[in-house]
């Protein structure tokens, strides 16, 4: 049986080619993950982690490498059907022209799927936004608000693979611990695939069983447990030590 995400030697070439700048953002990146799996990627600021999960979820292109979702490579796949398996919830999130529920319903008119309102009621009142008037601009939001909404957008599609880039850096702590505990639940339920990008290593270790960790332009793979065990100092260290001298 085919795993269910596959990374095969991806690479994205810098466009920074200044002196001492490095050919690749990263390069060699490969991973096979055979089931849902709850992952931590996480690294100093602009080693690529957004760049990554922009390129696995076709946003953005690889220069060298394949992707392979149940055996099947994104060459040999149209981008709406990879992007209906593959979701991806920005660090910045961007609203569409329109109300809430006009946001809430784009998957579902993009995907010719029916609408489902219930399941939409229910995600909004499990992060705390039940008080939110649907009929409001949704540009007019807070940016915790925005992150919220974009969350819920791509669990309403139902993706086999969830990219969640920062998506409580926004957020208090009461409703960070409202999105992980909702997204912990629905990993367990609906199968999916979690690969989560934090500065917050407390989180990360909450969040994830596996972690990717990356930096110089490669991905090293740890399970949590081990890569947590050390203090959060430590490790902090560690990071900004394995970038130095580097870029
Ligand atoms: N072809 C490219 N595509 C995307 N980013 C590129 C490219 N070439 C160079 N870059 C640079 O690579 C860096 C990677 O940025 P990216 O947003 O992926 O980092 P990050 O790890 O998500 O950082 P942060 O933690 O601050 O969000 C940026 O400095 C960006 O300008
Ligand atoms: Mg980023």
């Amino acid at each position: 049986m085919s795993a269910l995400f596959e990374i095969h030697n991806l690479a994205k070439l810098n466009w920074d080619t200044g002196e001492g700048a490095s050919k690749y953002i990263f390069a060699g990146v490969s991973a096979e993950i055979a089931g849902p799996e709850r992952i931590a990627l996480i690294g100093a600021s602009g080693q690529g982690k957004s760049t990554l999960l922009r390129i696995l979820a076709l946003l953005d292109a690889p220069d060298e490498g394949d992707l392979l979702v149940n055996g099947t490579s994104y060459k040999n796949m149209n981008v709406r059907q990879w992007r209906m398996a593959v979701s991806y919830v920005a660090q910045q999130s961007v609203m569409l022209p329109g109300s809430v529920e006009d946001n809430l319903r784009t998957v579902s008119r993009l995907h010719g799927n029916a609408y489902d309102s219930k399941l939409a009621e229910q995600l909004l009142q499990q992060l705390g936004l039940d008080y939110l008037d649907l009929g409001k601009t949704a540009a007019d939001c807070s940016g915790g608000e925005k992150q919220r909404i974009s969350l819920i957008r791509s669990l309403l599609l139902r993706p086999r693979i969830l990219l969640l880039d920062e998506i409580t850096a926004s957020l208090d702590i009461n409703s960070t611990q409202k999105v992980e505990s909702l997204l912990t639940d629905w990993h367990l339920k609906e199968g999916t695939l979690l690969i989560w990008v934090t500065h917050d290593l407390e989180q990360a270790h909450r969040i994830s069983n596996r972690a990717w960790v990356i930096g110089n332009g490669e991905l090293q793979e740890h399970s949590s447990d081990t890569l947590f065990a050390e203090p959060a100092a430590v490790l902090a260290k560690k990071f900004i030590q394995s970038v130095k001298g580097t870029r």
